[in-house]
């Protein structure tokens, strides 16, 4: 038996707060955002003026002539209203016709999300690393060629894509969070999935990830993400890149997000390989990076899919696509640095992450950005 103890995420907070003030903010960010996001009150403008209009009504019956006058005044501003209230309804996708979505208080949701977090039933105790994998499958099937794929329409709750075997597994994470979505009708799935990932991420002690709401679900299966869009663990430097290029990130950022390694672990019952990567699978560190450079790794002696474990404890693992950062001249530069600089792991980590959730959803560029506070700092 391992004598190994796995840290719990929920017992260093200290580490998370500490990366969470390290972490730069990426260029995404606006400084005018506020950083604890809060509850828009304000419904959507089509229903105030909705509401001024029935009120300005009985004003109509005066019957002197500057009371003609301002009856024609009024109704010509009334006939202006209802025209901006028609043309706004028509032309805002937000609008629902029972709930205006920027009423969503999104904190309050990231807090219920990391209110389910802790699961003493689960792994290492954490549903962090399956909810952050959940995020990541639905955002990784963006092609940006035929622009299809990514965290819109969160297609993953339909048959085929659902039973994808690179998806094993992740029912749980969909089931988990479907009491959130019980509390929350008006979130798509697809933001509640990718929010999630943000939860985890910041509530394992990693950096501040910008997150802007607004995805939309798709209603029908034909919508799903054909399979062989996820990169394939037993493949080497040359797979790595093309699965990443195609959704349009670069060496840099595919080292820095294969870093979330450093989370979770391997299951034979769902991908067919087995164990964790580092020691502490529930707090976001550089410790893959370290991992990956400092020790030894061998072909593991068994009858399951190649892998690698360490040589020293044989307790850790890593997969042959992971063995890719190492053996790929370009990708190592990158390991090499994240090792030696945590503060840089997790800035180019938040960047990425914040990428890859946006990949193949719609935007203005006019959203709001948020930024959710940790709960532990509350
Ligand atoms: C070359 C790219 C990648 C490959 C081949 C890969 C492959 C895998 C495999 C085989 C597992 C084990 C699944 C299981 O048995 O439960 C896994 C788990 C995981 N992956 Fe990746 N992955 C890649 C990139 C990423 C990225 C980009 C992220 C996030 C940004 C990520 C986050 C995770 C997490 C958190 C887990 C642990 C899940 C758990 O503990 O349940 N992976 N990955």
């Amino acid at each position: 038996m391992s004598s190994i103890r796995f840290a719990r995420a929920f017992s260093s907070r200290a580490n998370a707060v500490k990366f969470i003030a390290n972490a730069t903010r990426p260029k995404t960010v606006s400084s005018t955002i506020p950083f604890r996001t809060l509850a828009i009150p304000s419904l959507n403008r089509s229903y105030s003026t909705q509401q001024t209009q029935q009120k300005e009504q009985p004003e109509q019956k005066s019957s002197s002539g500057s009371g003609r006058v301002l009856f024609l005044l009024g109704a010509g501003l009334i006939g202006a209203g209802a025209g901006y209230y028609f043309y706004s309804a028509a032309n805002s996708s937000e609008v629902s016709p029972t709930i205006a979505k920027e009423t969503l208080d999104y904190q309050k949701i990231y807090n219920q999300i990391a209110d389910i977090l802790e699961d003493n039933d689960w792994d290492d105790g954490s549903n962090g690393p399956i909810f952050l994998r959940l995020a990541w499958h639905a955002a990784g099937t963006y092609d940006k060629e035929s622009k299809t794929g990514g965290s819109n329409g969160a297609t993953m709750r339909f048959a085929p894509e659902s039973d994808h075997g690179a998806n094993a597994g992740l029912k749980h994470a969909r089931d988990k969070l479907e009491s959130v979505k019980q509390k929350n009708p008006a979130i798509s799935y697809s933001d509640l999935w990718s929010l999630a990932g943000v939860v985890a991420i910041q509530e394992m002690g990693g950096p501040t990830i910008p997150w802007i709401p607004g995805r939309k679900d798709a209603d029908v299966a034909t919508a799903c993400s054909p399979d062989g869009r996820l990169p394939d663990a037993s493949q080497g430097p040359s797979h790595v890149r093309d699965i990443f290029y195609r959704m349009g990130f670069d060496d840099r950022e595919i080292v820095a997000l294969v870093g979330a390694h450093a989370l979770g672990r391997c299951h034979t019952d769902r991908s067919g390989y087995h164990g964790p990567w580092t020691f502490s699978p529930t707090t976001f560190t550089n410790s893959f990076f370290k991992e990956l450079l400092d020790r030894k790794w061998v072909d593991k002696k068994w009858k399951g899919p190649k892998q690698f474990v360490d040589k020293e404890s044989g307790d850790l693992m890593m997969l042959p696509a992971d063995m890719a950062l190492l053996q790929d001249k370009n990708f190592k530069v990158w390991v090499e640095k994240y090792a030696k600089d945590e503060e840089l792991f997790c800035k180019d980590f938040a960047a990425a992450f914040h990428k890859l959730e946006e990949l193949g959803v719609p935007r203005s560029g006019n959203e709001k950005v948020y930024h959710f506070k940790p709960t532990g700092e509350n």
